[in-house]
């Protein structure tokens, strides 16, 4: 078993004339933290869709675990243990914390939920819940709907569910945007606190909260590698300035 757990070769993903990733390649430690950077439309997101198998790669080739996934649909990649969080909220308003969370766990779509019949929990999922809801510090509002959740804690909840399955890589698409201050600490805590085991790959724009996450730094620019290194350099990087110079730092 190698060090590396994620490993991409020369990946590319082509929209027609588009080249949103463009030949990028990766390596991720095992229990690394990384954070990818880069402006809007840089391809980040992509990345995150093309390394889940919600868009196939149109080029180069994706290694999760010493295994060749690149073609592989994107339920058999959460077999493996890859989760991911979605940049825009992706939760069941009017069911509760804990039917969200049996969603997560069953891999179902609202439609399919069964509001009067068995949607008791077994008692493995239960637990693998409980798990989850505590890491994301919400153990406490289980019972609650949703739809009475503060925008932070919907966050947490996008986590959870994340985590529910027991993923040794953790994707997160901008887990603290649009929170307030507050909020943003307690993201910020949950994060730092996952078991460290848990491989984490974060898209993040706020590079106080990137300093104080994670290990290593990648920076995107239309679809291509721009640079990388420790969190502080990257804070210095002259490159990387320009790049994000004029934008917005947020974007929906
Ligand atoms: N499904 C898609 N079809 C066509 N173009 C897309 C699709 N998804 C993303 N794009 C385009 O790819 C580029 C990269 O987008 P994205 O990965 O969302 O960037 P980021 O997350 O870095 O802001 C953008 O120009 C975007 O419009
Ligand atoms: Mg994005």
């Amino acid at each position: 078993m190698s060090d590396i757990i994620l490993k991409l070769d020369h990946v590319g993903v082509r929209f027609d004339a588009l080249k949103a990733v463009d030949d990028v390649s990766l390596r991720i430690n095992r229990g690394e933290r990384r954070a990818i950077i880069g402006p809007n439309g840089a391809g980040k997101t992509t990345l995150f869709n093309a390394i889940t198998g919600v868009v196939r790669p149109t080029s180069g080739r994706i290694e999760f675990d010493d295994r060749d996934i690149t073609q592989l649909p994107p339920h058999r990649r959460a077999a493996c243990g890859i989760s991911r969080t979605f940049q825009i909220t992706n939760l069941f308003p009017s069911l509760t914390v804990r039917q969200n969370m049996e969603l997560a766990l069953r891999g179902l779509k609202a439609r399919k939920f069964s509001f009067f019949g068995t949607s008791e929990l077994t008692n493995n999922e239960y637990t693998q819940a409980e798990r989850a809801l505590g890491l994301s510090r919400l153990g406490s509002r289980a019972g609650a709907l949703v739809s009475e959740l503060s925008y932070g804690e919907q966050r947490q909840l996008e986590m959870a569910m994340a985590l529910a399955p027991g993923p040794r890589l953790l994707l997160l698409d901008e887990p603290a945007a649009g929170l307030s201050p507050a909020e943003r600490v307690i993201v910020t805590d949950v994060i730092r606190a996952l078991p460290a085991e848990i491989t984490i790959v974060l898209i993040e724009h706020d590079m106080d909260l990137v300093l104080s996450l994670v290990d290593w730094v990648t920076c995107l620019n239309n679809g291509q590698f721009l640079a990388d290194g420790a969190p502080a350099e990257i804070r210095e990087n002259a490159d990387i300035q320009n790049v994000y110079l004029g934008r917005p730092r947020h974007h929906a």
